[in-house]
């Protein structure tokens, strides 16, 4: 009989790649999904990857335990990714308690589901390298102590803490991948590579002559989702659960990221590149840098594409997303 798995956050990116490879090993794959009154369900990423069809969306959401017990009961998964969450960090200082009760709560939700309703479900709690914040080493590892620095780092902590204390309290399977940034064509035009690729598409093609950015010392281990899900479902084949740092073992600035971006499509990045203080935070994580090496040994996982064909493969999406007939509007609202 086929595999069941259980996604939320499923019309995210994550979830979208995580669907896509669980059906391509022959998974039943379900997804839970909030419904809004403005518009159906946002399935366009499903849809972008040619598998809306073949998943089953079901009415769920983080905040009500009640509907995923039931959904749990319904489903009966024998894998349960959590991928559901607040998880833009600038949006995590307007909106804290909601982040809280989304990114943390939640995952205390979604693990009494499994415990009430079918516990020997495996499951995976989407963690975060954001978790490490002000880093207390210079390359992070699972031993690394975490020092979060936003809201939404916070509430990540303690859906990490509660995957580990589900697992030493109940004997649950419950695994945590502490994943670096990953991106894709399918990342929401909110985050900092894909604001990047979106707007040096648009400048390219005339629609823009500007790009504007906060902190671009930043630096970040950027991978991408296609092969980060399967980090995901390697920890879920393990005999014991454990915690896993997902991550490539280098790191970017912002500045040279986006140069990457502007070379691509010919663009002189001094021309159209304008810092605006508006997109600065209330506290920096400046530098994040993973150390994968327990992936690689344990788990045999290796990421696969390198920074440099990521962006180029982001810049090339968005040129032809934005040369289509009714292109995407420009980002209207401060992200
Ligand atoms: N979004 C954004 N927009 N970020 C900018 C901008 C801008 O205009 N200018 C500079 N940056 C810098 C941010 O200050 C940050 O240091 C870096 O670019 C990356 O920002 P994001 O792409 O928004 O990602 P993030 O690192 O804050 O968080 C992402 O990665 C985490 C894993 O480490 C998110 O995907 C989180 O959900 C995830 O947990």
């Amino acid at each position: 009989m086929a595999k069941r798995a259980l996604i939320t956050g499923i019309t995210g990116q994550d979830g979208a790649y995580l669907a896509q490879y669980l059906l391509s090993k022959g998974y039943e794959v379900h997804g839970a999904v909030r419904r809004s009154s403005h518009g159906g369900v946002a399935d366009h990423r499903l849809e972008w990857l040619g598998i809306r069809e073949q998943v089953r969306l079901h009415d769920a959401n983080m905040l009500d335990l009640a509907s995923l017990i039931r959904l749990v009961q319904e489903v009966r998964p024998d894998e349960f990714y959590n991928l559901a969450a607040q998880s833009f960090v600038a949006t995590s200082w307007n909106q804290p308690i909601l982040t809280g009760q989304i990114t943390a709560i939640g995952v205390s939700h979604a693990l009494e589901a499994i415990r009430i309703a079918k516990p020997d479900t495996r499951f995976y709690q989407a963690s975060s390298s954001e978790m490490y914040g002000l880093i207390q080493q210079p390359v992070q590892s699972e031993d690394t102590p975490f020092y979060p620095r936003s809201p939404y780092a916070v509430a990540k902590l303690y859906g990490h803490w509660i995957t580990v204390n589900y697992r030493e309290s109940f004997g649950m399977h419950a695994s945590s991948g502490i994943l670096f940034n990953h991106e894709s064509p399918l990342r929401g035009r909110e985050f900092v590579t894909r604001k990047v690729t979106d707007g040096v598409a648009r400048i390219k093609l005339g629609l823009a002559d500007e790009l504007r950015l906060g902190n671009i010392d930043a630096k970040r281990d950027w991978g991408h989702a296609r092969d980060y899900v399967k980090a995901m479902w390697l920890m879920l084949q393990q005999d014991a659960a454990d915690d896993y740092v997902v991550a490539t073992g280098t790191t970017t600035t912002v500045r040279d990221m986006c140069a990457i971006a502007f070379e691509h499509v010919g663009l002189d990045i001094e021309e159209h590149l304008v810092i605006d203080p508006e997109f600065f935070r209330p506290a920096e994580v400046d530098v994040l840098l993973g150390d994968p090496s327990k992936a690689r040994r344990v788990l045999g996982w290796e990421p696969e594409t390198s920074l440099g064909a990521m962006i180029r493969e982001m810049v090339d999406a968005d040129m032809t997303r934005l040369s289509q007939p009714s292109p995407p509007p420009a980002i209207s609202m401060p992200l």
